[in-house]
């Protein structure tokens, strides 16, 4: 579905057509996902600036453009982990040969998954920072306990200064019920339900963390690029996120 919004063709006559179901209620769907990809960018350029070498990126999903090995700094370890098979096949076909990034199976929902993998922790070093990555997946896990306890476990696994990076839909204007119809087209799917939080929330997940300015803000507005072309804002749902760096 995802895929679908960013105008790809890797996605299936089902994909296709819950995801214009969402689109049908969600008009700016397609905004949404583009505004995190953008967000993604501004996000691994500025811990790559900042002097981040290492990157977990969590629910890499189907690879498209500016994927985090392609905008990190050269040299940059990255692991790409997610739980579906067909995510899976497409990232190692990319990335065949490239030494500098593996793929990986894991489920976000059972960190000793990723945490424990051998080949994940051949090609990062947990006793230097390690960036995670946790774009547009949270809002999957519609248990808060679930979600806190996932994050929870990377942050214990990881060293102070190591950066968290979250995007997370938000309701925005949508209704309850709007809401409620959402979640009851991504429950027929594969994603299981999908639940928007609030930026209270989102923040909530940085326990433990420093927040880099300008903190849980709408995608768009974070560190955007004086010379990059404004996203049309149309209203609707939304996507917030921010960056935080593990306290000492
Ligand atoms: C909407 S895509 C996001 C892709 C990418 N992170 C981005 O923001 O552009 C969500 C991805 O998370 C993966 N995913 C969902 N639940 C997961 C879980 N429990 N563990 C690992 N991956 C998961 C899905 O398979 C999908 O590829």
């Amino acid at each position: 579905m995802y895929d679908y919004y960013l105008g790809g063709k890797d996605n299936f006559a089902a994909d296709r057509e819950a995801a214009r179901k969402i689109i049908a209620l969600v008009p700016n769907a397609r905004e949404i996902a583009r505004t995190n990809r953008v967000f993604l960018g501004r996000a691994v350029r500025h811990l790559s600036a900042s002097g981040i070498r290492q990157f977990l990126d969590i629910g890499t999903g189907l690879p498209t453009q500016e994927n985090v090995h392609q905008v990190a700094a050269e040299g940059s370890r990255v692991v790409y982990v997610d739980n579906d098979p067909i995510v899976l096949t497409h990232a190692q076909a990319l990335l065949a040969d490239n030494p500098d990034t593996i793929v990986a199976e894991g489920d976000l929902l059972r960190p000793e998954t990723i945490l424990d993998n051998p080949a994940v922790r051949a090609h990062l070093d947990f006793s230097q920072p390690v960036a995670v990555l946790m774009l547009a997946i949270l809002h999957f896990v519609t248990s808060d306990a679930e979600a806190a306890r996932a994050v929870t476990a990377f942050r214990d696994a990881v060293v102070p200064g190591s950066p968290l990076v979250i995007s997370h839909v938000t309701a925005g204007d949508l209704s309850e019920s709007e809401v409620r119809q959402g979640d009851q087209i991504y429950r027929a799917t594969q994603a299981g339900g999908i639940v928007p939080r609030t930026v209270a929330q989102v923040r909530s997940f940085f326990e433990g963390y420093d927040l880099v300015e300008p903190g849980v803000v709408p995608l768009a507005d974070w560190r955007r690029d004086p010379d990059e072309i404004d996203l049309p804002d149309r209203g609707g749902a939304g996507i917030i996120g921010a960056v935080g760096v593990k306290r000492p």
